[in-house]
């Protein structure tokens, strides 16, 4: 899933001293092409035989991005679908998607023709339980347990997540969802279920994905789901939700609902399922726009209210003091046993990142009496245009940099890569030469980041699939295979980057030379004999 902060792109014409303006952002650029340069020569020549046999590779969806059958077999609404069905995504929706849900035999087939180690993808909650708690429903408990069989006969390991921007409508519609504390019991009963029927053959659950841009864009913006914000905050105009307050509620009760899902697994199931519980955090890689001390501090201050928001509640047990003195009441405070109970309640963290972008200090924002999350980080972001279609940039640095910073700054857990990869517009070609090139950037980056002594477990390409994505449906690709929507059958067709990733896994050479080549003359090169 990418994210939907707003490109606000700032020149260094607006700032007081255009000179030192200029030297800095000479400095800077100077001081990223060197380590641009070393990344790339250091990463070029990998196998997988250079990461460690436990060390997993895999790739993920999520299920209302790939599953479809909105409307069979006993499932109900997740506050994706009204999202989508509202219109607010091109007028797509996954209500078909890419059929995962009937296609899951075929679909294993390719991941073990492509040669994935492990598949991420998540539990619809209002498959599963369409009340939103209380009874199951067979029908989606015999799909999942269908899809997690097809996964481990074919030895694949399976990565669940329980709750990925799709919580049951019914719940939206009865208390508020993640704005209420009733979240807390409700989405623990759910991970029980989960535990207690999967949790023989599922060893790594997420309890929820991304819940910094989920709170982001659901309750500050109200360009995702639940579509909840207030003026003058919105992206698009709603009746519901307060922008100054919920985004810091929602990361509350998902922090408290994630934690006691985490120590009822301790209780009730590690023992005897001998399994691992984490979380995922969405990082861009910040960099200061200009080498001055305000920009440098906006940067670590946007890092504490993206990454921080998250991770020091987790390492912690309290958020990071530059959002509770910003925020001030508006962020909740944690009683001293919610902070116990948050405390280390993970095993792991699913580190979700694609970009890179540059801070600038945007300190006048706290004279504003009405503030939203992002008034009160007070800082302004530039980058490409994450609305758009545009390619990511390989920058890897980025990646390597936050990799370092979860070190640095929140105790060196254990982490998988839970996302990462190269966005295009949705092409029939198959020829995704810059996805090719990203992959292979950053997960040279990954390596050199083991090779230093940090704990990353694994790494999950973005996406196995073309999906319905979260804010531009069918318009805009992360897969590695292409789904041709216009086949009633929907068939998969393999890119060149599944083609480069299965070569990876299989421990074959991963040299770019040759996409180098293809770009310069696509019609000197098929796709098959490419890296041969
Ligand atoms: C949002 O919540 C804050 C804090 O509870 C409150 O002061 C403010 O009036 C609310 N604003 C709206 C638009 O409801
Ligand atoms: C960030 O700033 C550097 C140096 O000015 C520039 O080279 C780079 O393109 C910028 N990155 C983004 C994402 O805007
Ligand atoms: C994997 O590839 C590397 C580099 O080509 C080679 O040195 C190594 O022996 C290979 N490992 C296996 C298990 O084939």
């Amino acid at each position: 899933m990418k994210s939907m902060m707003p490109p606000k792109r700032e020149s260094c014409e607006s700032m007081e001293t255009p000179n030192t303006c200029f030297t800095n952002a000479f400095m800077l650029t100077f001081l990223l092409l060197n380590l641009a340069l070393e990344t790339v020569a250091g990463a070029d020549t990998y196998s997988r035989d250079d990461f460690p046999a436990n060390f997993v590779f895999g790739s993920g969806t999520s299920a209302y991005q790939i599953e479809g059958a909105a409307n069979e077999e006993g499932r109900s609404s997740s506050i994706w679908d009204t999202f989508a069905h509202a219109g607010y995504v091109h007028g797509e929706n996954g209500d078909v998607a890419c059929d995962g849900y009937h296609k899951y035999k075929e679909d294993v087939k390719l991941m073990v023709e492509t040669g994935l180690e492990a598949y991420r993808f998540s539990i619809s909650w209002s498959r599963l339980l369409p009340n939103g708690r209380g009874p199951v429903n067979p029908k989606g408990l015999q799909y999942y347990n269908n899809l997690i069989n097809q996964l481990i006969s074919n030895g694949i390991q399976p990565h669940v997540t329980l709750h990925n921007y799709d919580l049951p409508q019914v719940l939206e519609d009865e208390y508020g969802g993640w704005v209420s504390r009733h979240i807390i019991r409700d989405f623990t009963y759910y991970a029980d279920v989960c535990f207690r029927e999967f949790g023989d053959r599922v060893l790594y659950w997420t309890t929820v994905n991304e819940p910094n841009v989920f709170s982001f864009g659901g309750y500050d913006q109200g360009s995702s789901p639940p579509h909840r914000c207030s003026p003058p905050f919105c992206a698009i105009k709603s009746n519901r939700g307060n922008s100054t307050y919920e985004p810091y509620l929602a990361v509350h009760h998902i922090l408290l609902a994630h934690s006691s899902a985490a120590r009822l697994y301790r209780k009730k199931y590690r023992h005897k399922q001998h399994g691992y519980v984490g979380i995922s955090v969405y990082s861009f890689g910040f960099f200061p726009q200009t080498n001055t001390e305000k920009d440098r501090v906006a940067t670590q201050r946007a890092r504490d209210f993206f990454v921080g928001w998250v991770m020091e509640p987790l390492q912690y047990g309290d958020y990071p003091i530059s959002m509770k003195t910003n925020a001030g009441v508006r962020i909740p405070a944690f009683t001293t046993r919610e902070s116990e109970q948050v405390k280390g309640s993970f095993d792991f963290i699913g580190v979700i990142h694609y970009t890179n972008i540059n801070i600038t200090d945007n300190s006048d924002t706290l004279k504003n009496q009405l503030r939203d999350f992002n008034a009160d980080m007070a800082a302004k972001f530039s980058g490409l245009d994450l609305f758009s279609n545009e390619e990511y940039p390989v920058t890897p640095w980025g990646l390597r940099e936050e990799l370092n910073n979860f070190k640095l700054l929140y105790g060196n857990p254990p982490i998988f890569i839970h996302e990462n990869g190269q966005r295009t517009a949705s092409d029939s070609s198959l020829q995704d030469v810059s996805r090719v090139k990203y992959l292979h950037g950053y997960i040279g980056v990954v390596l050199d980041a083991l090779r230093d002594g940090l704990n990353i477990k694994g790494y999950f390409a973005w996406s196995f699939l073309d999906l319905f994505e979260l804010l531009d449906g069918y318009k805009s690709s992360f897969g590695l295979y292409y789904v041709d929507r216009d086949d009633p059958e929907l068939k998969r067709h393999p890119k060149l980057s599944a083609k480069w990733y299965s070569r990876f896994l299989k421990n074959r050479s991963t040299s770019i030379v040759g996409t180098v080549e293809l770009e310069k003359d696509p019609s000197l090169v098929s796709i098959g004999h490419l890296f041969e």
